[in-house]
C-alpha cells in the first residue's frame, strides 16, 4: 500500500516537476485568468511591456495592475497614445517585491521601475514611492513631492520575494510621464543615428515612403550603420539596380512592431517587408540579439527610437536577401547539390528558449540553462525506471 502510494507520488512528480521548471513566468498568461485586468493585459501586449517583464525572470518584481475602469482612465490621460501608455505601464512595473507584510515591517521606501531601467527617464522620476498608510493599508505614488498615493486594493498574487501582482486604486502619474520622442522626420532620425547611407538609399528608391506609411501601423526598421556598407561581404549598392535596392531596403524592415527585447521571444521566422517568403530568423543569446538571413547574421546594436508601433534599431551589418547575397559564401559543405537555400541553424549559436530568455549575462544564462537541463534529464531517466517497474 505504502509502496503503491510512493510510486503514485513519484509518477505525479515526474509529470509536474518538468512542467514547473520549463514554464517561465508569463505575465500575459497569468493575467489571462483575471477578467478585471483584461484591458491592462491588452495594453501590456500591444506595447510589448509584457516581454520586458518576462525577460526579467531572475528579478524580483511587483506589477501594479489596474482594473478595466482605472485602465480606461490611464489611456485617456495618455491621450490614447500607445508610446505614452507604454511609459505608464513601465512605471507600474516595479523592480522589487512588495506585499503588505513587507511594507508594514520596513515602512516607506523608494523603488526603481522598468520606466527608469529601460526608458529615457531621468533617474529620480522613474522611481515610485512605497507608502505605509493607516491601518492595514499601503500604496504607491510617483516620486514627485505631494503626489497622490494609489492604495493597494487587492493582493492579486504574491509569491514572496519573487513576484507580486497588486491592484492599485488609480494610475500613478506625474508631469512628464506621457512625454514621448518626436519622430516627425525619419530621414533626419536615420542621419543622426549614423545611418546616412541607408537614409540616402531610402530617399533615392522611394522606399522611405513605404517606411513612413507603415510607421503608424506597425514597423520595425533595422538600419545598418554607415560602416556596414564598407564591410567586405556587403554588396556594392552603387552598382545595384533600383529594383534590387528596393528589395534590399524592404528586407531590412518588418511590417510589425517589435523591440529588441520582444525579438528574443520570437519563435520561427519573421516576414520582412520584402514579402512573406523573404523571412528572417532571430538568434538571441542573453542580451545579444542577431537577425539571421540564412546566409549571414547581423547584430542589433542600439535602439534609436521605440515609439509604439514603430521601433528603429541600428545594425552592425546589412541584411541582404539570400538571392542578392554575394558575400563570403560558407565553405561548400558536402551537401546534396539540390539542397534548398534555407541553411540549417548554425550550430555555434543556439537560440535561447524564449521562456528562459533572461536578460542577464550571456555566460550566466548559458550556465544556468545547462544546469537546468541536467536535473530534467535525470528526472526523465528516473521516470522511465518507475514506469518500467510498474509495467513488470
Ligand atoms: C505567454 O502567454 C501568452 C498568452 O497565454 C502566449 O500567447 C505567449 O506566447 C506566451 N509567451 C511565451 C514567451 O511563452
Ligand atoms: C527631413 O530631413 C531631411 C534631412 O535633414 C531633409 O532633407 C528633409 O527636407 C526633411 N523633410 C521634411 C518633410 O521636413
Ligand atoms: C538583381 O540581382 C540579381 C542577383 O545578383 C541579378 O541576377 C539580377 O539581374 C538583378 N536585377 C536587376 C534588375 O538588376
Amino acid at each position: 500500500m505504502a509502496m503503491r502510494r510512493l510510486v503514485a507520488a513519484a509518477l505525479l512528480a515526474c509529470v509536474l516537476l518538468p512542467m514547473a521548471s520549463v514554464r517561465g513566468r508569463n505575465i500575459t498568461a497569468i493575467l489571462d485568468g483575471y477578467k478585471e485586468y483584461k484591458l491592462y493585459n491588452k495594453y501590456l501586449s500591444e506595447t510589448k511591456v509584457c516581454d520586458e517583464i518576462n525577460s526579467r525572470q531572475s528579478t524580483s518584481m511587483s506589477i501594479l495592475v489596474l482594473s478595466n475602469d482605472a485602465m480606461t482612465t490611464l489611456a485617456s490621460d495618455a491621450g490614447d497614445s500607445l508610446p505614452a501608455i507604454k511609459n505608464a505601464l513601465r512605471l507600474h512595473s516595479v523592480l522589487d517585491y512588495y506585499d503588505r507584510k513587507k511594507v508594514k515591517k520596513y515602512g516607506d521606501e523608494s523603488a526603481a521601475t522598468l520606466f527608469q531601467a529601460t526608458g529615457d527617464a531621468a533617474a529620480a522620476t522613474g522611481n515610485v514611492k512605497v507608502v505605509d498608510q493607516d491601518d492595514k493599508n499601503y500604496g504607491f505614488s510617483a516620486a514627485t513631492p505631494g503626489a497622490r498615493i494609489c492604495t493597494v486594493t487587492k493582493e492579486v498574487e504574491t509569491h514572496p520575494f519573487k513576484f507580486a501582482i497588486l491592484e492599485v486604486t488609480a494610475p500613478i502619474e506625474f508631469d512628464g510621464l506621457f512625454d514621448t520622442p518626436a519622430i516627425a522626420n525619419l530621414t533626419l532620425l536615420l542621419e543622426r543615428a549614423g545611418c546616412k547611407v541607408f537614409a540616402a538609399l531610402a530617399v533615392k528608391t522611394g522606399v522611405l515612403k513605404t517606411y513612413e506609411d507603415a510607421m503608424d501601423k506597425g514597423l520595425t526598421l533595422f538600419a545598418p550603420n554607415d560602416d556596414a556598407f564598407q564591410a567586405k561581404d556587403a554588396p556594392d549598392v552603387k552598382a545595384m539596380s533600383v529594383a534590387n535596392l528596393t528589395k534590399l531596403l524592404q528586407y531590412n524592415a518588418l511590417p510589425a512592431y517589435n523591440t529588441k527585447t520582444s525579438l528574443k521571444f520570437v519563435k520561427g521566422s519573421l516576414p520582412t517587408m520584402a514579402g512573406t517568403k523573404a523571412a528572417v530568423k532571430v538568434v538571441a543569446k542573453g542580451d545579444d540579439v542577431s537577425i539571421d538571413t540564412g546566409k549571414a547574421k547581423s547584430r542589433v546594436a542600439d535602439t534609436v527610437v521605440d515609439s509604439v508601433p514603430f521601433c528603429l534599431m541600428t545594425l552592425d551589418s546589412l541584411l541582404v536577401p539570400p538571392e542578392l547575397y554575394v558575400g563570403a559564401v560558407e565553405a561548400p559543405a558536402p551537401a546534396p547539390a539540390d539542397a534548398p537555400q534555407a541553411s540549417p541553424p548554425a550550430a555555434d549559436a543556439p537560440s535561447v528558449p524564449a521562456d528562459h530568455a533572461a536578460d542577464h549575462k550571456t555566460k550566466k544564462a548559458a550556465k544556468s540553462s545547462a544546469v537546468a537541463a541536467r536535473p530534467i534529464g535525470a528526472l526523465a531517466a528516473a521516470c522511465s525506471v518507475v514506469l518500467a517497474s510498474l509495467l513488470l
